[in-house]
């Protein structure tokens, strides 16, 4: 810094660096002062209209009353009126149509099923899986392999009132042995293999009348008509193929209550109803049996 100053009369400060590096004392220009101004002006006023100023338990609203959440629910809302009025016409005939006729209408059935799938994902994937392809001890949907049935009613029953399958323990009448129990499983895993005519698995075929399996799960392993049990003959297993697993389910059987409470190592097998669950239930049960249809197994 030098302390003579070659320049006295340009109005510097005195402060000057490598010979000729000076600071002046020049005012801000007038567009930057102005800006300034304005800038504190718009603080005051943002400060006055928008929730800013904490307090001890809350804080300061703002004149406005503005909030993040209230423009979120409007812009949805808009959102939402623009969409119910570009599908109103496909939504009142969804409500109008069975779900027989909404399949047999092409446009509409891809209406279906493409409304569906967020649906399914929020109140059906949790449980069967997010494209209906089952998890342990929840049914596969996208098969064709139904417990109650694959017709569009059966699914939609299904869905509006759910299911609770029922298979007592230890057969029929309660009365199979431990060792019945195991000639009987071998003859089932033998079914569902293809191969039980064969010599060895007799006890086990004779086991599986005495136990009055074939009641429900009909004379050859295949339900006669779909009321809840498995087609043991298809190797598509319910719970598990696994010979343990096999004995288990049929010592202790599904859904086996006593005194009101599942018994504790019952298979549990409850498909809840959705006509009070759901929103908008009359359509939207019709729109998941589309959906449900659709995924690959309908009958
Ligand atoms: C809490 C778990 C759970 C949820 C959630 C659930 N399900 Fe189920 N669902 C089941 C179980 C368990 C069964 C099998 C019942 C049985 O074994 O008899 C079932 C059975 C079904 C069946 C009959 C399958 C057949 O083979 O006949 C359909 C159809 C079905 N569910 C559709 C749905 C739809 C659609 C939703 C969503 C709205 C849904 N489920 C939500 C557990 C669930
Ligand atoms: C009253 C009807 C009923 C009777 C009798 C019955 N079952 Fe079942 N069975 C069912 C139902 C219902 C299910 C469970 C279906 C479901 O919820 O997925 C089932 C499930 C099974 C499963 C599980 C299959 C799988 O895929 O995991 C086996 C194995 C089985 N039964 C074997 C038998 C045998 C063996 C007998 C005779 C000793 C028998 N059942 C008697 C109704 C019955």
């Amino acid at each position: 810094m030098a302390h003579n100053n070659p320049w006295p009369d340009e109005g510097n400060t005195g402060h000057i660096w490598d010979e000729d590096i000076r600071e002046l004392d020049n005012p801000p220009p007038l567009w930057w002062m102005l800006s300034l101004y304005a800038g504190f002006v718009m603080m005051v006023f943002y400060a006055l209209y928008y929730p800013t100023i904490p307090l001890k338990d809350s804080h300061f609203e703002g004149l406005a009353g503005w909030t993040q959440i209230e423009e979120y629910k409007e812009d949805k809302a808009v959102l939402e009126n623009w969409r119910k009025a570009k599908f109103a016409e496909q939504e009142e005939q969804l409500a109008a149509l069975s779900v027989d006729e909404i399949l047999k209408n092409d446009e509409l059935k891809t209406y279906a099923v493409k409304t569906s799938k967020v649906l399914f994902g929020d109140y059906c994937a949790a449980c069967h899986g997010a494209g209906g392809q089952g998890n342990p001890n929840f049914p596969v949907l996208a098969d064709d392999d139904w417990l109650w049935g694959g017709k569009p009613a059966q699914i939609k029953a299904s869905i509006s009132n759910g299911r609770v399958g029922n298979m007592p323990a230890r057969g029929m009448m309660g009365n199979l042995s431990d060792e019945e129990i195991g000639q009987v499983a071998d003859y089932v895993i033998a079914l569902s293999e293809g191969n039980a005519d064969q010599p060895k698995y007799a006890a086990g075929k004779a086991v599986y009348t005495k136990g009055m399996c074939l009641a429900c799960h009909g004379p050859a392993g295949k339900p006669l008509a779909p009321a809840g049990a498995t087609n043991l003959t298809d190797g598509v297993w319910r719970f598990s193929g696994d010979r343990d697993e096999v004995i288990k389910t049929i010592t202790y059987g599904v859904n086996v209550k006593k005194g009101g409470e599942l018994t504790e190592n019952t298979r549990k097998a409850v498909m809840p109803a959705f006509k009070e669950r759901l929103p908008d239930p009359e359509v939207n049960i019709k729109r998941l049996a589309v959906y449900v249809y659709s995924l690959g197994g309908g009958q």
